[in-house]
């Protein structure tokens, strides 16, 4: 399927004001945010991944990890402390010119342009890690589940995935709450925000029994899967699973 209108969008966010594409929060609006505390987020963020993993008792060899929707780099570079190679995968080339700009580890973190929906640019069994935050949930479902598809298969054995994506909004399935907040989230809010000349994201869901039967269908493991309580209209999960 064609990803453009998603890689137009954030070709214009990379280019306009980046940092607060990648995290929407006001101290990193109008290009005002402290690169440095924005890349702290990032390595507090992957320290706390690799105390889950620790927890869950996941050993995760150390070799080459992959960031997919890398943004600006924002946690290949914390992943470059925990990994001795790290990719960041992104379809707007405007994010990935500037996450080379911020790189600090050299040729052990390397980015790269993936405008299609899938990962063949990756051959079979090439990661130990792979990692998504906040970018499954921007990507229509049709091309999401080719990802999560591809993570199963670019994971070599004994490595892990953890991957974040809404299954769906937190009211009741087919209640008047869901309808509502469904026309405003898809149709009223973006014609708003487009009335004021911003580039609304798109939001996007996969249904955790849909995540569940991916993995299960390419002969890995759901290790765990973490109801996230920060998205508060949406059903937001990050999934963990092994190969
Ligand atoms: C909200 S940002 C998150 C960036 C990064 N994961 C972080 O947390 O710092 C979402 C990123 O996903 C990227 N993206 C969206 N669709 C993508 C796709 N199909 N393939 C790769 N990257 C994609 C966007 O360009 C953007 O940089």
């Amino acid at each position: 399927m064609s990803l453009a209108r998603v890689k137009n969008t954030f070709e214009r966010w990379g280019t306009m004001d980046p940092m607060y594409a990648v995290l929407s929060v006001k101290e990193f609006k109008h290009n005002q945010g402290d690169s440095n505390k924005f890349f702290q987020l990032g390595r507090e963020e992957i320290d706390g991944v690799m105390a889950y993993l620790e927890n869950l008792g996941q050993t995760v060899p150390r070799g080459k990890a992959l960031d997919f929707g890398c943004g600006l780099g924002r946690l290949s570079q914390a992943l470059a402390d925990h990994f001795s190679e790290v990719e960041g995968v992104d379809i707007a080339e405007s994010m990935v010119t500037a996450a080379r700009s911020y790189n600090k580890h050299g040729h052990r973190v390397q980015y790269r342009v993936n405008v299609v929906d899938h990962l063949q640019c990756f051959s079979d069994d090439s990661f130990d890690f792979i990692y998504s935050n906040i970018t499954l949930q921007h990507i229509p479902p049709e091309a999401s589940t080719n990802y999560i598809r591809e993570f199963t298969r670019i994971l070599r054995p004994n490595g892990v995935a953890i991957f974040q994506v809404p299954s769906g909004t937190s009211h009741a399935p087919g209640s008047l709450g869901a309808m509502v907040y469904r026309v405003y989230r898809h149709h009223l809010r973006p014609f708003l925000k487009r009335l004021r000349g911003k580039h609304p994201v798109e939001i996007h869901y996969v249904p955790r029994s849909i995540v569940s039967e991916i993995v299960d269908q390419a002969g890995c493991t759901m290790v765990d899967v973490l109801k996230l309580d920060r998205h508060r209209r949406e059903d937001s999960f990050r999934y963990c699973f092994s190969k």
